[in-house]
């Protein structure tokens, strides 16, 4: 019984502590139209084959699970060819998002740090990948991906959102705290 007690008190300590295990209830898109280049079809038939699998990756990892590929990331990337020989192919996803902003030029510069400082990234993390790879999937059935297309893709859509140009961005008490979120917890946007 006492136990118990303790054990409850502290899970809710660690749950209440633990400012990254709430996610503020609005998207990044509402908060700042950020350029996007990925087509709606695609994404759906993506999910549709691997939603299981990366919903179960987005909830370990939420939760402080170790790094995992989200096999809707592969999917996307296999289909735009993001990846070229466990290299980002830089220079197509600055044209894609650069297409996307359509014309307004204040992304321009935005767009080409965001994918330069997170290609970089996936270059300095590359044993964290491998690391990734090898662990068992976390049910049976599923496969197992490469985790840099899903880290590339959450490093763009926070780096974009972190410096958005002021004239897009939406300020309000809620995508404040967005963005507050977006600034200290490492993942899950
Ligand atoms: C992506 O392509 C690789 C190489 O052809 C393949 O092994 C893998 O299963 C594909 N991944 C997805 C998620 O479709």
């Amino acid at each position: 019984m006492v136990k118990t007690v303790i054990f409850l008190c502290l899970v809710i300590t660690i749950v209440a502590g633990n400012p990254c295990a709430q996610k503020p209830d609005v998207s990044a898109k509402e908060c700042c139209d950020f350029p996007m280049p990925l087509e709606g079809a695609l994404v759906e038939a993506c999910m549709g084959k691997f939603g299981a699998q990366t919903q179960r990756v987005m909830v370990s990892m939420m939760s402080g699970g170790p790094m995992r590929g989200a096999c809707v990331a592969e999917c996307l990337s296999n289909a735009t060819g993001l990846m070229n020989e466990g290299q980002v192919n830089t220079e197509l996803l600055v044209a894609g998002f650069k297409m996307a902003a359509d014309g307004k030029a204040e992304w321009d510069p935005v767009i080409e740090k965001t994918i330069g400082d997170c290609s970089g990234m996936v270059q300095a993390l590359g044993g964290e990948f491998d690391k990734a790879a090898a662990l068992p999937p976390l049910d049976p059935a599923d496969p197992i991906c490469d985790a840099r297309p899903g880290f590339m893709f959450f490093c763009s859509v926070k780096s974009l959102f972190l410096s958005c140009p002021a004239k897009y961005y939406k300020a309000s008490p809620q995508c404040d705290s967005l963005k507050k979120y977006a600034e200290t917890c490492p993942i899950g946007f």
